[in-house]
């Protein structure tokens, strides 16, 4: 893992990724990115790539209190605070591109139904200013709301390389807006965006079509959670995993910087239609770059690297705690233990806090 790597044409100093972690520290009017956050993401600038937590591209994307937004020249302005900090430290970093859909609710949007692919509440909970809230049937999209959305994500990667990011993710997994497009159970639409597999993929190709006029495919990765069950508002269905294969399978003729997969989140041993081994299965689908994530250690990530089922792996929890895992995993050197009470607090605690060895003089 502390090899290099060749992403395209960014030269990566280790094959160890931060994996996209929502830490709620944009308590401002803007949602902004403040230097606070570049704090952070410098401190763990030491990962071969990080990915940023989720980042809104519109107001309507939003499902979080407290979340940074990619789509307001004050948010980009926020965001460049962050990527000058990285690549100060010789860094890279992508910001992923978040939309909610469904999971977001009517405190988050001023009132108005969240939308998603079809008119099926995911029964599940949204983090409003107020603390949990049930969600909501949601709005059906129109083909003009699927349109804007798709604009949506344009203009957001736009500002993401105006604000100095390596490059974009998009974040299709987790039962967010695309992910409820592709499982058969959030999307029951009758037009071109609904019915069979091509249909249900198609928000995310044209997505990638749009986005190419503004920034260069090698630069953009693609996150998904095939066997995504029980959890998010998301049961798999018998189509789950094909669609998953047909657009891993299509996304090759792409170019992307990566395909960026995770394990499942919940066992799925006893799940129907699930796949238990997500990087085994869609390694023989996939030619270019493939980024694993959830559960993985030191040794296990390794492993994974060695036996060729993945090229790069994202570590998330592992780095909340410890903004040196590159260090320390090369010295096989003890963790740190993360604070789950202070994963979606404000401020510098449990997140700007954790010490390194060289602090705890263990070096
Ligand atoms: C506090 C927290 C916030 C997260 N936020 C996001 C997010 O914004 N986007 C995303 O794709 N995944 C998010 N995840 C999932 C992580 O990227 C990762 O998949 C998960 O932590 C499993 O990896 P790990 O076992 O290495 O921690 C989050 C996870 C945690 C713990």
């Amino acid at each position: 893992m502390l090899q290099t790597y060749q992403l395209g044409d960014l030269k990566l100093n280790n094959r160890m990724v931060m994996a996209p972690m929502t830490r709620s520290r944009s308590d401002n009017p803007g949602n902004v990115a403040t230097a606070l956050t570049a704090e952070y993401y410098s401190q763990r600038a030491s990962a071969g790539l990080i990915i940023t937590e989720g980042t809104y591209v519109s107001k309507e994307a939003i499902g979080f209190v407290n979340v940074p937004g990619i789509y307001s020249e004050e948010q980009t302005a926020g965001w460049k605070l962050v990527t000058d900090a990285v690549h100060a430290k010789g860094g890279k970093i992508f910001a992923q591109l978040w939309h909610v859909g469904r999971l977001s609710h009517p405190a988050l949007q001023d009132g108005k139904l969240p939308l998603a692919p079809s008119a099926l509440n995911p029964f599940d909970r949204a983090y409003t200013k107020e603390g949990f809230a049930d969600t909501v049937v949601p709005r059906e999209m129109s083909e003009e709301d699927i349109l804007r959305t798709i604009e949506d994500f344009k203009a957001a990667a736009a500002n993401a390389v105006k604000a100095g990011f390596d490059g974009v993710e998009i974040h299709g997994a987790n039962g967010y807006l695309f992910h409820q497009f592709f499982n058969v159970y959030s999307n029951r639409r009758t037009d071109q965006y609904g019915g069979n597999i091509e249909n249900r993929a198609r928000i995310l190709f044209q997505t990638l079509d749009a986005l190419k006029e503004v920034i260069d495919l090698n630069r953009v990765g693609v996150r998904l959670n095939p066997s995504l069950h029980g959890a998010q508002g998301m049961m798999i269905d018998p189509e789950t995993i094909p669609v998953h294969e047909y657009i891993t399978e299509k996304l090759n003729d792409y170019g992307l910087a990566y395909l960026h997969l995770t394990e499942p989140f919940t066992p799925v041993d006893n799940v129907p239609y699930a796949v238990k081994n997500v990087a085994k299965h869609f390694r023989p689908l996939y030619k270019g770059t493939i980024i694993i994530n959830k559960g993985f250690t030191r040794e296990t990530g390794n492993e994974v690297i060695e036996n060729g089922d993945a090229d790069l792996v994202a570590y998330g929890v592992p780095y909340i705690a410890n903004p040196d895992l590159v260090e320390r995993f090369a010295r096989n050197a003890p963790l740190n233990v993360p604070d789950k009470d202070t994963f979606y607090a404000t401020g510098p605690k449990g997140y700007v806090d954790y010490p390194t060895l060289q602090e705890l003089n263990l070096n």
